[in-house]
C-alpha cells in the first residue's frame, strides 16, 4: 500500500488514495485502488472454494474455480464508484452519524477479467418467476445482532446484458484478498456495493435481495423519518451511479499562482452513457469554459479532462459539471443532493483555492 493512503477505520478496511488523472493512471494501479469492506476479509482456500448457484433456476449447482474457467474468458474495464463518494461535502451541512467521510478517493478503475454472469446463468437455466439475481459474499457482517454475508442484487436484464463479470483477476493478476479473492461480481456502471466480493452464492429471485445492504442501506431517502432518523428503508434502492464530475487538481485550499491555471479531474456518465462534455467555472458558476477530454473513457469508466482558467490574485471557487446526453442531472446545490445516509453525491463539485499574485 502506498504511504499517502487515507484510512477511514481502525481495522484499515476502508482506505483510498486520491486518484491521479494522467493517462498512465487511467487504470488504477492495484496498490492505489480504494478498499471498502464492511467486515474483515474472509480467509478462503481457492481449492475448496465453490460458487453455489441456486434459487429460481432450472439446474441449481455448484461450480469450482476450474469449472468456471471453462466458460469464455471476458475482460471489462470498469470504474468502481462507492456510493459514499464525496460524502465529506455533505458534512458541511451537518453530521452523518455512522457514515464514513469519503472524499474523492472512493473511486478507482480496474481491468476485471473472469467469466460473464450471463454465461453462468445460461448454464443453470432461468427458472419460472426469476426477475433478480442476488450475490452473497462469504464475509460475515453483523447488523442488528444478526450475522450474514454482505449481498445485493441486480435485475435480470442487467444480469443478462453480458457486461456483468464474475471476476478472478484485477489488472491482469489474481484478485488480491482485499478485493474479493478468489471471485467477485463486477457490475459495471452500478454503485460499488453491488459488486459483491468473496462471492459464495448467486441466487435467482422473484424480488430484489432482502440483504440488509439492499433493504436497509444503499437507498436514497431525501427526507428523514422523524421517528427513525437514520432509517432509509423507505428510500429508493441505488443501482446505476449518477453522472458525476470531480476536480482533483488543484485541491481544496491549495495556493496557486495567479494567471492561467490548469484544472484537471475525472467525469463519468450514468447508466453506461459516456461523458459528452465537461465544463469548468472559475467563479462559482457565473461563467463556464469547456474542458478538453484528455483521456476518454467508456460508459463504464471515468473520463479524464483538463481546462485552463484565468485567475486574478485572491480567493476563487472552481466548479465542474459534466453532461452525458441527458439533461439536468447534476444539482448546483449540495442541499438538493443531500440524503439521509449521504449517498450518491453528484452536486457540482466546488473547490475553493487562493491565487497568489503572479511573479
Ligand atoms: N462485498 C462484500 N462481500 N463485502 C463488502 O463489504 N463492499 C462493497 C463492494 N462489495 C463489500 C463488497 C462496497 S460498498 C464497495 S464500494 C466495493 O465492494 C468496494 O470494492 P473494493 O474494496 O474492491 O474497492
Amino acid at each position: 500500500m502506498t504511504d499517502h493512503r487515507l484510512i477511514h477505520d481502525a481495522d484499515c478496511l476502508n482506505t483510498g488514495t486520491r486518484p491521479v488523472v494522467t493517462a498512465d493512471h487511467f487504470v488504477t494501479p492495484v496498490d492505489q485502488f480504494f478498499t471498502r469492506s464492511h467486515a474483515k476479509i474472509p480467509a478462503i482456500d481457492a481449492r475448496t472454494w465453490r460458487l453455489e448457484v441456486a434459487g429460481r433456476c432450472e439446474r441449481p449447482r455448484t461450480f469450482s474455480l476450474e469449472e468456471l474457467r471453462a466458460f469464455p474468458h471476458r475482460t471489462v474495464a470498469a470504474t468502481l464508484v462507492c456510493a459514499g463518494l464525496r460524502r465529506n461535502e455533505f458534512l458541511l451541512l451537518g453530521p452523518l452519524p455512522g457514515e464514513l467521510p469519503w472524499g474523492p478517493e472512493a473511486a478507482s478503475t480496474g481491468e476485471w477479467s473472469g467469466v460473464s454472469l450471463r454465461d453462468v446463468i445460461e448454464a443453470v437455466g432461468i427458472g419460472d418467476g426469476a426477475c433478480y439475481v442476488e450475490f452473497t459474499g462469504l464475509d460475515t457482517v453483523e447488523r442488528h445482532g444478526r450475522q450474514f454475508g454482505f449481498g445485493g442484487s441486480v435485475d435480470l436484464g442487467k444480469a443478462m446484458a453480458g457486461d456483468v463479470i464474475l471476476a478472478t483477476d484485477l489488472n491482469g493478476a489474481p484478485l488480491p484478498a482485499v478485493h474479493g479473492f478468489p471471485m467477485r461480481a463486477v457490475v459495471p456502471g452500478w454503485i460499488g456495493a453491488r459488486s459483491v466480493k468473496w462471492l459464495g452464492r448467486i441466487t435467482l429471485l422473484d424480488q430484489p435481495s432482502m440483504n440488509y445492504f439492499e433493504r436497509e442501506a444503499y437507498r436514497i431517502q431525501h427526507t428523514p423519518d422523524p421517528a427513525k432518523p437514520r432509517d432509509v428503508t423507505a428510500g429508493v434502492s441505488m443501482s446505476a451511479v449518477p453522472l458525476n464530475a470531480v476536480i482533483l487538481d488543484p485541491s481544496a485550499e491549495q495556493q496557486v499562482r495567479a494567471g492561467r491555471v490548469r484544472v484537471r479531474g475525472w467525469a463519468m456518465g450514468s447508466a453506461a452513457r459516456p461523458v459528452a462534455a465537461v465544463e469548468v467555472s472559475p467563479n462559482d458558476g457565473r461563467e463556464w469554459v469547456a474542458a478538453r477530454i484528455t483521456t476518454p473513457g467508456t460508459g463504464y469508466t471515468w473520463t479524464f479532462w483538463e481546462a485552463a482558467v484565468e485567475l486574478g490574485a485572491g480567493r476563487h471557487t472552481l466548479v465542474v459539471r459534466a453532461a452525458d446526453g441527458v439533461a439536468d442531472q447534476q444539482s448546483p446545490d449540495l442541499r438538493e443532493s443531500w440524503n439521509v445516509k449521504g449517498y450518491g453525491n453528484n452536486a457540482w463539485h466546488r473547490v475553493a483555492i487562493t491565487a497568489r499574485p503572479g511573479a
